[in-house]
């Protein structure tokens, strides 16, 4: 095995929305590279993450096991944390997947109260309390990669205005947590992904008139959609020791459609 491959050998890694488009790659991805994982996600997904964690188990050897919860609940996740470390022996890497516009409209005049909280308590509180949670049993050393995207570093067509703040709000979130716990020797960083064509984004992308998909493409300077293991990389490096003097970064993960000085 390769070094690259048993990087993350003996350790624990919980991921939140590990169900879902992204979740399922990334949980494979720390499988493939000897972590075990916990795959956590909402109950609507359970089955779906059984299915994933057993799978990943009888490939590659490692344990996987899922875990229903909905990360807005600060209960549900503080019960999921305790599991995991009892059934996995410990809890060494936490990434927050759990997210994102949630069927949600875009337009100002359709979104309602229930709407903004909904992708304010699952983006925002669900990421904190993931962190709070899975912080109380990392002793020293460890790593949080929390989920930020385009839609909240620059104006994005395919998202709304609560999705944008929510994604905002996480790295305010990331860097104080990786101010916070620096000492002991947890590092804190988000990615922040583009557009990644998962499920229901490849249905909203076929649904674009021609002229405004030409558009989103054209916005990229790479000329074309990522591949999965193009966040899953990316993902995995902040969360291994290949960055181990990188803590409070956002790694924008978009094809260069968004540049930050
Ligand atoms: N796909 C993209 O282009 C893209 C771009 C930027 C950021 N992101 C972010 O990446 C993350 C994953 O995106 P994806 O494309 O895989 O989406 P997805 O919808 O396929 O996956 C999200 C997962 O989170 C789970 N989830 C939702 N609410 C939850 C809750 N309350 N508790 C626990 N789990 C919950 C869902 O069941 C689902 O499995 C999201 O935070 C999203 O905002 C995605």
């Amino acid at each position: 095995m390769s070094s690259r491959e048993s990087r993350f050998a003996g350790s624990t890694v919980v991921v939140t929305g590990g169900a879902g488009g992204i979740g399922q790659a990334v949980c494979q991805g720390f499988a493939i590279a000897g972590a075990n994982v916990a795959v956590v996600d909402v109950h609507a997904v359970e089955d779906a993450a059984r299915t994933l964690a057993s799978e990943i188990s009888a490939e590659t050897g490692v344990k996987a096991v899922a875990y229903a919860a909905d990360v807005a609940s600060r209960a549900q996740v503080t019960d999921v944390m305790s599991r995991v470390v009892s059934d996995l022996g410990g809890l060494d890497v936490l990434v927050t997947l759990a997210g994102g516009s949630l069927g949600t409209p875009k337009g100002l005049e359709e979104i309602t109260e229930e709407h903004v909280d909904l992708v304010v308590d699952v983006n925002v509180k669900g990421t904190f309390y993931s962190a709070q949670a899975a912080l109380e049993h990392m002793g020293r050393g460890g790593a949080i990669v929390t989920v930020s995207s385009i839609g909240g570093r620059q104006p994005s067509p395919v998202t709304g205005v609560p999705y944008a703040a929510s994604k905002a709000a996480v790295v305010g979130l990331t860097r104080r947590l990786a101010r916070e716990v620096g000492q002991r020797g947890i590092r804190v960083n988000a990615v922040a992904p583009g557009l990644f064509l998962t499920g229901r984004l490849q249905t909203m992308y076929d649904e674009m008139p021609e002229a405004e998909r030409r558009e989103v493409l054209d916005a990229i300077p790479l000329d074309r959609f990522p591949e999965l293991r193009e966040i899953v990389d990316p993902v995995l490096f902040l969360a291994s020791e290949e960055a181990s003097y990188i803590t409070g970064v956002v790694l924008d993960v978009n094809g260069g459609r968004f540049m930050p000085l």
